[in-house]
């Protein structure tokens, strides 16, 4: 892939900002005269939304976490082969709200998967294929749930338990450890305007620095 666009990823537990986020990269991308698309998982294609309505709803309280890890990919596979692969080679760039950092979080830290079961399926399905960069908002779980209490009604995730989250967090930050160059921290429990600064900082240093 020559010339191929760039991946962004974000990331980051319930009520961490990602959304605000990601329409602010977004801004930047364009201002930078990039192309790029918006996407998210799980989701991004029609079947990968089926497949995300299924994981998120209610009525699939007690769904095994294995089942969950399976889904997650299979939405990945299909997300991957009709609109994250093809954009890039057309040079597109792609800006992805999660990817699989949240597997590795969620079904990792959060469920207690082995990590070592995830990489299979990473290996198998990504085939190499990874983010650029990664923009992880990290805050405290309890000042996360709080806002995200107050945006909608809660998803399967969302009623988790605390320590859940707690477990979730601690994963991104040991990824983030682990990939430091990739996975760059943002403080989102600070102001807002200061985590758009510390974003925007971080992805135009991103953008000059691509080929
Ligand atoms: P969100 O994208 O609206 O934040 O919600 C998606 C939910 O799915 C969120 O609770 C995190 C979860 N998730 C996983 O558990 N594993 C994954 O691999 C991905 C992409 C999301």
């Amino acid at each position: 892939m020559s010339n191929r666009g760039a991946f962004i990823t974000l990331e980051g537990i319930e009520g961490a900002g990602k959304s605000t986020c990601l329409a602010l990269v977004g801004q930047l991308l364009q201002q930078a005269g990039r192309q790029f698309i918006e996407t998210r998982e799980p989701g991004g294609t029609p079947l990968g939304e089926s497949l995300r309505r299924l994981l998120l709803d209610h009525s699939s309280a007690g769904m095994s976490s294995d089942t969950e890890l399976l889904l997650m990919f299979a939405a990945r596979s299909e997300h991957l082969q009709q609109k994250i692969l093809p954009a890039m080679e057309e040079g597109k760039w792609v800006l992805c709200d999660r990817f699989t950092d949240a597997t590795y979080a969620y079904q990792g830290g959060g469920r207690g998967i082995p990590a070592a079961r995830i990489q299979i399926l990473e290996e198998w399905v990504q085939k190499g294929v990874k983010p650029d960069l990664t923009l992880l908002l990290d805050l405290p779980p309890e000042t996360g749930l709080a806002r995200a209490g107050k945006r909608s009604a809660p998803d399967r995730f969302e009623t988790e338990a605390l320590s859940f989250f707690q477990r979730v967090r601690q994963a991104y930050l040991d990824l983030a450890w682990a990939e430091p160059a990739r996975i760059r921290i943002v403080d989102a429990s600070r102001p807002l305007p200061e985590v758009q600064a510390q974003v925007s900082a971080l992805v135009r240093e991103f953008i000059s620095s691509w080929r």
